[in-house]
C-alpha cells in the first residue's frame, strides 16, 4: 500500500508523526509532504526536528514542488491522509485551489476517485468549516477530526494520541492489534 500524508499547519503535528510512525511499522510506504506552518508547529509542539519527521517517509517532496510525482494522478497510490489538516488547507481542498503541493495531491486524489482522509483540528467551527466538510464528506471524502474518547479509559496523552491513529488507519483497512476496541458493556436498556 501506497499512501500520501499531508500535513499542515493545524495544531496536533504530532497526530501525523505517529501516523508515519506506524504506517513504517505496518510496512505502507509512505510520501510525505509538509506545508511550512506545519513544519512550524512540528518544532513548536513536538520532540522532534522536521528531519527526524522526514525520515520517517519512503519520499518527501517540497511544499512548492508541483512538479513532483505526487502531483499526478497517473502516480499510483491509494489514498491521502491529512493530519493535522487546517481549515485553511480544508478550505484549498473543498475550492480546489492547488495551490500548493499538499492541496494539489488532494485534489488528485479526489478526481481520480481514492480515499481521501481529512484530520480537520479547529474548534469552535463557524459555517465556512462546516460547509467545507460536508460539501467534502458528500465528495466521498473521510472527515475525521482528532477528538478523543474516553470510554476506553485513556491514561496518557500518548493513549488518546494513539486511539486517533489507529482510527484513521482503521480507515484504511489497517486493523493494527494494539487498537483498544469496544468490546460492549452491560448496562440496564
Ligand atoms: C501554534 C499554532 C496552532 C494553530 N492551530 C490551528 C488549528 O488548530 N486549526 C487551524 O485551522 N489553524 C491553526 N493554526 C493556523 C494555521 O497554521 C494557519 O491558518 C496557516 O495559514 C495554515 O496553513 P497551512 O494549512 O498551509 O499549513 C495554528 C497556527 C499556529 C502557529
Amino acid at each position: 500500500m501506497k499512501i500520501i500524508i499531508g500535513m499542515s499547519g493545524a495544531t496536533g503535528a504530532i497526530l501525523g508523526i505517529k501516523l508515519l510512525q506506524v504506517l513504517k511499522e505496518a510496512d505502507v510506504e509512505t510520501h510525505v509532504v509538509i506545508s511550512p506552518w506545519a513544519a512550524a508547529n512540528i518544532q513548536y509542539e513536538t520532540s522532534y526536528t522536521v528531519k527526524e519527521v522526514e525520515k520517517l517517509a519512503d519520499a518527501v517532496y517540497g511544499y512548492k514542488d508541483l512538479g513532483a510525482s505526487i502531483s499526478s494522478g497517473s502516480f499510483q497510490v491509494d489514498g491521502m491522509i491529512v493530519a493535522p489538516c487546517s481549515m485553511k488547507t480544508l478550505a484549498s481542498i473543498r475550492m480546489g485551489l492547488s495551490d500548493n503541493l499538499l492541496t494539489r495531491a488532494a485534489d488528485v486524489i479526489l478526481k481520480e476517485r481514492k480515499k481521501l482522509i481529512l484530520l480537520t483540528r479547529e474548534t469552535p467551527l463557524n459555517d465556512i468549516h462546516l460547509e467545507h466538510m460536508l460539501a467534502l464528506s458528500r465528495m466521498g471524502t473521510t472527515i475525521l477530526p482528532p477528538m478523543p474518547a474516553f470510554y476506553n479509559h485513556p491514561s496518557t496523552i500518548d493513549d488518546l494520541i494513539m486511539h486517533i491513529v489507529f482510527r484513521t488507519v482503521d480507515q484504511l483497512g489497517i486493523h493494527l492489534s494494539p487498537a483498544k476496541r469496544w468490546q460492549g458493556m452491560k448496562a440496564r436498556t
